[in-house]
């Protein structure tokens, strides 16, 4: 019963092992479902789901999931009006409550770390929808099957993601996954768009391939591409790359990309004024563009669009993000299943996730970032995991930070 009681806040939680468990019941599930089964493994289980952001996909496919497994739902959506969070309660005060009536508990919220502070006050598991601009875990989940399932495996596929990789969620966990499952991750953000410090990071740490570009729109209008390219460890260096780079950049496009993953600008992030219209330009695809990619690759999106992804995309073969969003049931049926102990998977002993504990010396560091949980709940104290004696990693929001 390995999985059961577990939290998950982090795709880092979970070893691949434990990712794999996820993904082999999904299949389970899904096929069960398909045969018209009726699957009780969970009733009499609670699932609260307490949303503090818009969702549309995530809370409906948890909820769909708990039904489909015989168990019952209370659901607050926008708790941050609905909830005493409106009168100023706290995270861990709402999660002490909530522990007495539920089973499970999925949260969304703004903070970065906010539901990794939950799941230290709640004696149930807590499942992360999405926290601030950090991670959403699921996500990468039903991402990873959806590769898994439409491309036979995950290992040696080159994966394009494309958009606001800096403050987008998903692809920060799905990055993650991606490396510690072998694939090569292609980067195409627009400049102060791209992944932030800590999950370049760790993509290092797994010795991940991995290329950046700030552009994909050159790749159709073949007058005007300007390409930055870097290396995992360091930062775009502003190499401009001229015909010849297009034209490399161009067939590698065609040969090589087996997903292209995109996300759409999370405005609601941006400071105001920060719009970012032209950035969105850069990394929009087409019927044009998808004119150049390979027949078998896979147009995947966590939706929801904006203007990203052209209308025109949706009756190709390629386009996944459909049917990815509705991979989202199976893979939180076996999710929720795990956590509850209503079904068991043994996972050998060397496989068991180890979860970084924090360093018990670091005192007076606060957390460089201004959206991190430990910067606004006045309970919650701020810990770090060492990196290196010079370098601390957050433990709620993982953002890096120098010491002396
Ligand atoms: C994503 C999210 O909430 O981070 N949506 C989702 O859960 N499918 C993506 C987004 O909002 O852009």
């Amino acid at each position: 019963m390995i999985l059961a009681g577990r939290d998950l806040i982090s795709i880092n939680d979970f070893s691949n092992e434990e990712i794999e468990a996820v993904l082999n019941l999904a299949d389970e599930m899904s096929s069960a479902l398909e045969k018209g089964k009726r699957l009780d493994l969970c009733q009499g289980k609670e699932l609260y789901t307490i949303f503090y952001e818009p969702s549309t996909r995530t809370r409906s496919s948890f909820e769909t999931a708990m039904h489909r497994l015989g168990g019952t739902v209370v659901s607050h959506a926008e708790a941050q009006v609905t909830s005493a969070v409106a009168k100023g309660e706290s995270i861990a005060d709402t999660v002490r409550v909530l522990e007495r009536y539920a089973d499970v508990i999925v949260m969304r919220h703004p903070l970065d770390g906010s539901t990794r502070l939950a799941a230290e006050h709640s004696s149930v598991p807590v499942i992360s929808g999405g926290d601030g601009a950090h991670e959403h875990p699921t996500q990468t989940l039903l991402d990873l099957y959806t590769i898994r399932k439409e491309k036979g495996a995950i290992r040696g596929k080159s994966v394009a993601l494309c958009g606001d990789l800096r403050h987008g969620r998903t692809v920060h966990s799905l990055a993650i996954g991606l490396a510690r499952f072998g694939a090569e991750i292609i980067c195409i953000a627009p400049p102060d768009f791209e992944l932030p410090d800590h999950i370049r990071d760790t993509l290092k740490a797994y010795r991940c391939k991995l290329t950046e570009y700030e552009s994909l729109e050159g790749v159709v209008d073949e007058g005007s591409l300007v390409l930055h390219q870097a290396e995992t460890s360091s930062r775009r260096g502003g190499a401009r790359v001229g015909s010849g780079g297009q034209e490399g950049f161009m067939s590698f496009l065609l040969e090589n990309l087996d997903v292209l993953y995109f996300t759409r600008l999370q405005r609601e992030r941006l400071p105001t004024g920060e719009i970012g219209d032209a950035a969105e330009e850069s990394y929009r695809i087409n019927r044009q563009l998808l004119e150049k990619s390979r027949d078998d690759a896979l147009i995947m999106h966590p939706l929801p669009r904006t203007g990203e992804l052209a209308y025109e995309v949706d009756h190709d073969k390629r386009a996944a993000y459909f049917r990815q969003a509705g991979y989202g049931v199976p893979v939180r049926m076996a999710l929720i299943a795990l956590l509850l102990g209503a079904v068991e998977r043994r996972i050998s002993e060397g496989q068991k996730k180890k979860i970084p504990k924090p360093a018990k010396d670091v005192c007076g560091v606060r957390c460089p970032n201004g959206r991190c949980v430990t910067n606004a709940e006045c309970y919650a104290t701020a810990k770090f995991c060492q990196v290196n004696p010079q370098l601390l990693r957050c433990y709620y929001c993982d953002w890096l930070v120098q010491v002396a």
